[in-house]
Parts: structure tokens; C-alpha cells; sequence
């Protein structure tokens, strides 16, 4: 495994900017999630570094060398594309050994049969090691796309939203699957998502994209708690933080010059109030999710939604007392105000 060290990276297509001035370093082992709305630059991000684009701009070293101008079969990566691409008329095992296969690699079928068992038993795919790959579960095949990346032992993995083709119990399990393997063999892995869930779960770091541009990029703790600005802040956190303006809800201490308040759950504080008079907002209702409510409360006509215990006994038209504690703070250019 490698460093990855991307400097200055940017790519046009006609007159629409897909990546932008993009500077990042992916450490040796590091597990790293690009995360950004559809259109942000995820994919051509990835098929920069794989070499199945030319940049406009910049370089990309992998390890000590400098590989812009290389051919994607000169660069030691493997992609795992956002469709899964399997061969159809292979068995899964052939389809897993088709990577190892390469005449300069001079694998023996022993080597090769020991490494596939190897990585199919990881992926959890080993029972399925005859059957065709047409004849599997999305999920199934996304185990074994996962896997020929595997079997290699490239400097770099890049991994396209590999999960979002499957259901939310599967896409959970394999989750911790993935996380698992990298851990255990020491992958550096880049990995893009519009899923804030796969990003908080499984990165070493996070970096925001949006429209091309990186604009933060930090351990998923930082990324949420210390966002850079109000972009950044409305990508991570369910549900969406609140963004409100300052002197609607009382506040302990605030900084000059803001201009939006980013409230998430663990910012508000909401009491039962005994009226309407002592309150400031009222319960507008009560979404169930089983584990937890999402409560939607409504104060001066502004619609402030929070996580709440299902116990916790308000009802649609309580009145409530809203108040924040320590909450976010954005300047009128929308960076979060630090100096607090
Ligand atoms: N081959 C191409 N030709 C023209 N424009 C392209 C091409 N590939 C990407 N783009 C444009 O570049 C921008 C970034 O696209 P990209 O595929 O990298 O986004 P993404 O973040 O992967 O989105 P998604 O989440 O939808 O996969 C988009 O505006 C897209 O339309
Ligand atoms: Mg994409």
C-alpha cells in the first residue's frame, strides 16, 4: 500500500468544472471518504487517480512516483465502480481470480486457488464460488466486485458508492464488512458516498465535496462538531441541523457578527411549558421512528426539528420553551465564527 498525494487536481469537461484546484493527501493505510451531493466531482475524482481520466491541472503521485501522465494499466489501483461490472459468462471464483490471472503476475493455480478462498471467505461470497455471477443477488454481486478489488494488492483501492445499490440492512452489514477488511489489511482506501452514514462510520478522515471543490477535509468528529461552514455543517447530521436566525430562540452567550445559528439536536433544549403565555413554540407533531421521534416543534412560524426519546410524553400542540445551548454560529459569509 501507498500514499496517494493529489496537488492542484482539475478537470474540465467543456466549459463545466468537474474537480477544482483539488489538494489532498491520502495517507499510507488511511481509509478516506469523499463526501458530496450528486454532481459535486465524486466519480471524476476517483477516475483521475485510476488514470481513466487526463487532468487539466495538477499531479498525482502514488507512492514515490509521479503517475499524471501514466496509463490506468501502469498505475497500481483498483476501482470498484459505482454498477457492479462483472463478467457475466465467469463463475464467481473465475470472476475473483480473473485479476490474479495476469501473465505478470506468474501466479501458480495453487497460489491463485488460495487467495480467491481467502478473499472469498472475507467477503462472505465463499459458498457461491461455482455458481455464474448472473445467477447472484445485487448484493451478492457487490461482494464479489468488492472482492476481485481484493484480490489484488494494489497501492490504492478507490471504491464508487459501492453499497447504494443494495437494501439498508445489507448496505449496514457490509459497512462493518469493509471496515473490517481494510483494518485488517492495511488498505488505503478512497471512498466516495453521498451517504453521510458511510462516511461517519467508516472514515479515518472525511472531506467535503461540493461542486468540484474540497472544502473541508478532517476526522468525521471534527467534520460534524467544528464545521468549517454552512455547507459543510448541512451535510453530516440527522435530522438536518436547524438553521435559524439569531434572537429567535434565547441563547446563553453569542459572537458578533452572526448571522445564521446552526442548532442541531444536542443544541436545543425544549421544556414542557405550563401555556401557551410561558412557552415559545408549540409541538407541531410528532414523527415515529420506532427507536426514537423526530419532534417538530413550530416557534414564530419557524419549523425546528429535534430528536426526542418516543417516551418523552410531548404530544402534537404542547406548548414548549425552546432555548439553545451552545450552538453553532455562522458569519454573513456563511463560515462558522471560531472566536466563541
Ligand atoms: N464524461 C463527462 N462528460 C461531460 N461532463 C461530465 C463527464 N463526467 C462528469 N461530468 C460532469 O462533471 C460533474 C461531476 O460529475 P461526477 O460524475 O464526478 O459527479 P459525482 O459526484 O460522482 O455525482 P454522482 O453522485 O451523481 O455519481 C457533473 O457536472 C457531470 O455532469
Ligand atoms: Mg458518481
Amino acid at each position: 500500500m501507498a500514499e496517494v498525494r493529489l496537488e492542484g487536481l482539475g478537470k474540465s469537461f467543456g466549459t463545466s468544472r468537474a474537480v477544482t484546484g483539488m489538494d489532498l493527501v491520502i495517507a499510507d493505510g488511511e481509509f478516506v471518504v469523499l463526501l458530496g451531493p450528486t454532481g459535486a466531482g465524486k466519480t471524476t475524482t476517483l477516475r483521475l487517480i485510476a488514470g481513466l481520466e487526463r487532468p487539466d491541472a495538477g499531479s498525482i503521485r502514488i507512492g514515490e512516483e509521479d503517475v499524471t501522465g501514466l496509463s490506468p494499466a501502469e498505475r497500481d489501483v483498483a476501482f470498484v465502480f459505482q454498477q457492479y461490472s462483472l463478467y457475466p459468462h465467469l463463475s464467481v471464483f473465475d470472476n475473483l481470480a480473473f485479476p490474479l490471472k495476469s501473465p505478470a503476475r506468474r501466479w501458480s493455480a495453487g497460489e491463485i486457488d488460495a487467495r480467491v478462498r481467502d478473499i472469498a471467505r472475507m467477503v462472505r461470497i465463499d459458498h457461491k464460488l461455482d455458481s455464474k455471477s448472473t445467477k447472484l443477488s445485487g448484493g451478492e454481486m457487490q461482494r464479489v466486485a468488492i472482492g476481485r478489488a481484493l484480490v489484488r494488492e494494489p497501492s490504492i483501492f478507490l471504491m464508487d458508492e459501492p453499497l447504494s445499490s443494495l437494501d439498508a440492512k445489507l448496505r449496514a452489514d457490509l459497512r462493518l464488512e469493509l471496515k473490517r477488511i481494510q483494518s485488517e489489511i492495511g488498505a488505503t482506501l478512497l471512498y466516495v458516498t453521498h451517504d453521510q452514514i458511510e462516511a461517519m462510520t467508516m472514515a479515518d478522515r472525511i472531506g467535503i465535496l461540493a461542486e468540484g471543490h474540497l472544502t473541508q477535509i478532517g476526522s468525521p468528529r471534527e467534520i460534524y462538531t467544528a464545521p468549517a461552514n454552512l455547507h459543510v455543517a448541512a451535510r453530516l447530521g440527522h435530522p438536518h441541523i436547524n438553521l435559524i436566525k439569531p434572537g429567535l430562540l434565547p441563547c446563553q452567550s453569542m459572537p458578533d457578527g452572526v448571522r445564521t445559528i446552526g442548532a442541531r439536536t444536542e443544541h436545543i433544549l425544549v421544556e414542557a411549558a405550563a401555556s401557551v403565555a410561558q412557552g415559545n413554540g408549540r409541538v407541531d407533531w410528532i414523527e415515529h421512528l420506532g427507536d426514537q421521534n423526530h419532534l417538530h416543534i413550530l416557534v414564530d412560524g419557524q419549523k425546528i426539528t429535534l430528536l426526542a426519546d418516543p417516551y418523552s410524553g410531548f404530544k402534537a400542540g404542547d406548548p414548549v420553551s425552546v432555548s439553545l445551548k451552545q450552538p453553532l454560529f455562522f458569519g454573513a459569509d456563511d463560515r462558522r465564527i471560531t472566536d466563541v
